[in-house]
C-alpha cells in the first residue's frame, strides 16, 4: 500500500507539473494579445488607459533637441559636484546609478547634511513625466534641474557663481561649444544638457514590457495572476494605468501625517482640495528604489501592499495640526481590497516584474580637471 508520504509527493509532482500550470485558463487568457484579455475593472467615470509598453524615447517630440554632444555634457554635469555651493554634492549624490538612480534613503540628505522631507525618486524614465516632482510643481525637467540645483537643502547652488565656476574650468567651454555651438556657459545650457541626459536614461525592457510586446513567457504564472489582480480586484489600475503605469494625477492615500515628511502635497500648488495629494508613482524599477512613497515611510512592498489591502485611512485630526491646512481627504478610489495572502503574493510577484536591466554608469564619466584652468 502506498504510504501517505508517497501520495503526498505524487500530488505535489502533479500539482507542480507544467501541464497543470498550462491549464490555468486565466493565465492562458493573458498569454494572448491584450485585446483578448479579461476586461479591466475600474470605477465608473474613470476612463482607464490600457496598459502598454513604453514608447521609444526618441519617438517623443521632446527628444528632438537631444544630440550626443548634449547628452555627453549633461552626463558630466549630472556628476558635477562643483555645481553645488559646497563643491560636494552632485545630482548623482542623491540619484546614484548604483541605487536605481535614487538614494536608498527614507528622505534625502543635502547641503550641510540637512535632511529634506521627501524621498528621492529615480530619474529613470523621467522623459515620460508630464509634470515633475511628487507634487508636480515643475513643468518640465529643465525647470526641475534649476529647482534642485538651487534648493538650499539640496545643492544650495548659486546660479551665477556656479556658471562662473564652470567657465573657469578649462575643459568645459569646449564641451559647451560642441553641444551648443559656442563655448558660453549659461544657466539655460546647463539645465538643458542635464535634462537631455536624464531623458536618455531609460529602462524599457522589464519582463513586464517584454510580456506586453508579445513574449508570452516573460512573466511567470504567479506574475500573470498578479497582473490580473492589478487590473481588477486590487483596483490598482484606477490610478496606475497607461504606458507609464501612472495617470499622472494626484491623490491622497493616507500617507501624509502631520510632521512626517511633507504632508501638504498639492496644497502648496492647487489649494485645499488637494491637501496631501501626490502624483501616482510610475512603478517601473521598484525593486531597486525602496523605501517607497513621497516621504519614504514604506520600507518594503509587503508593508505597502498590506496598507492598500486595508484601504489606507483617513488622516485623523491632530491637535497640533496647523489650523489653516484642512484635513487631507482620502481618495474615493481607495477601498479595502480583501486580498488573501496568496493574492498579495501574486501581486508582489507582478510588481517585481516591472524591473529590468536598469541603466548603470560604470565608471562614472571623467570630469574636466579644475587645475587645468590655472596651468595654461
Ligand atoms: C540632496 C539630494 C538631492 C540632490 C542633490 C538632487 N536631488 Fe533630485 N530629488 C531629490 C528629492 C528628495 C526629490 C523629490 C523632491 C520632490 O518631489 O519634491 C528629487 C526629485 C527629482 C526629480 C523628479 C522625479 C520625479 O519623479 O518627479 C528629478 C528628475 C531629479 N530630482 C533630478 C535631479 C537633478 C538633475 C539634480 C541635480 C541638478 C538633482 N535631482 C539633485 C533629491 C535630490
Ligand atoms: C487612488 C489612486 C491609487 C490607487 C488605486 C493605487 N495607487 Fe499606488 N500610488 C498612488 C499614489 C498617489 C502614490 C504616491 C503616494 C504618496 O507618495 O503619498 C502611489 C504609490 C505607489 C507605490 C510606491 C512607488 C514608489 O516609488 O514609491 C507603489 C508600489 C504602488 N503605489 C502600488 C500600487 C498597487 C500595487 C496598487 C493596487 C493594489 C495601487 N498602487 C493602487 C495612487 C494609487
Amino acid at each position: 500500500m502506498p504510504s501517505k508520504v508517497y501520495i503526498y509527493s505524487l500530488a505535489m509532482v502533479l500539482f507542480m507539473s507544467p501541464s497543470h500550470a498550462a491549464s490555468d485558463p486565466l493565465v492562458e487568457a493573458y498569454r494572448q494579445p491584450q485585446s483578448l484579455w479579461p476586461a479591466a475593472e475600474t470605477d465608473p467615470g474613470i476612463d482607464a488607459v490600457a496598459l502598454a509598453p513604453l514608447p521609444a524615447p526618441d519617438s517623443l517630440p521632446v527628444w528632438s533637441s537631444a544630440t550626443p554632444e548634449r547628452i555627453t555634457l549633461g552626463k558630466q554635469l549630472f556628476f558635477e559636484r562643483r555645481l553645488s555651493a559646497s563643491d560636494q554634492i552632485a545630482c548623482a549624490s542623491c540619484h546614484d546609478p548604483d541605487l536605481g538612480w535614487a538614494d536608498g534613503r527614507r528622505v534625502s540628505i543635502g547641503h550641510n547634511r540637512q535632511q529634506g522631507d521627501m524621498n528621492a525618486p529615480s530619474i529613470v524614465n523621467s522623459i515620460f513625466l508630464h509634470e515633475v516632482f511628487w507634487d508636480g510643481r515643475a513643468a518640465n525637467l529643465e525647470e526641475q534641474v534649476i529647482a534642485s540645483w538651487t534648493n538650499p537643502i539640496e545643492m544650495a547652488g548659486d546660479l551665477e557663481a556656479s556658471t562662473e565656476k564652470l567657465s573657469a574650468i578649462h575643459g568645459y567651454p569646449p564641451l559647451f561649444a560642441a553641444a551648443f555651438g559656442d563655448p558660453e556657459v549659461t544657466v539655460e545650457r546647463i539645465a538643458s544638457a542635464i535634462a537631455t541626459f536624464m531623458r536618455s536614461v531609460n529602462m524599457l525592457d522589464a519582463p513586464y514590457d517584454r510580456f506586453l510586446k508579445g513574449d508570452t513567457q516573460a512573466l511567470s504564472d504567479t506574475q500573470v495572476r498578479g497582473l490580473h489582480l492589478f487590473r481588477t480586484k486590487a483596483r490598482c489600475m484606477n490610478c496606475h494605468q497607461g504606458a507609464l503605469l501612472s495617470d499622472q494625477q494626484y491623490h491622497h492615500l493616507g500617507t501624509s501625517f502631520e510632521r512626517v515628511g511633507n504632508f501638504q502635497g498639492r496644497y502648496r500648488i492647487s489649494g485645499p482640495e488637494e491637501v496631501g495629494a501626490f502624483r501616482t508613482a510610475p512603478l517601473r524599477g521598484l525593486s531597486a528604489t525602496a523605501p517607497y512613497m513621497h516621504n519614504g515611510f514604506a520600507s518594503d512592498l509587503d508593508l505597502l501592499l498590506s496598507l492598500y489591502n486595508i484601504g489606507w485611512w483617513q488622516n485623523a485630526a491632530l491637535q497640533d495640526k496647523d489650523p489653516d491646512i484642512p484635513l487631507a481627504q482620502l481618495s474615493p478610489r481607495i477601498k479595502p481590497l480583501q486580498l488573501s495572502q496568496e493574492e498579495l503574493a501574486d501581486l508582489k510577484a507582478f510588481l517585481l516584474s516591472l524591473t529590468g536591466n536598469l541603466p548603470y554608469m560604470k565608471p562614472p564619466p571623467e570630469l574636466p580637471d579644475y587645475r587645468q584652468a590655472d596651468t595654461h
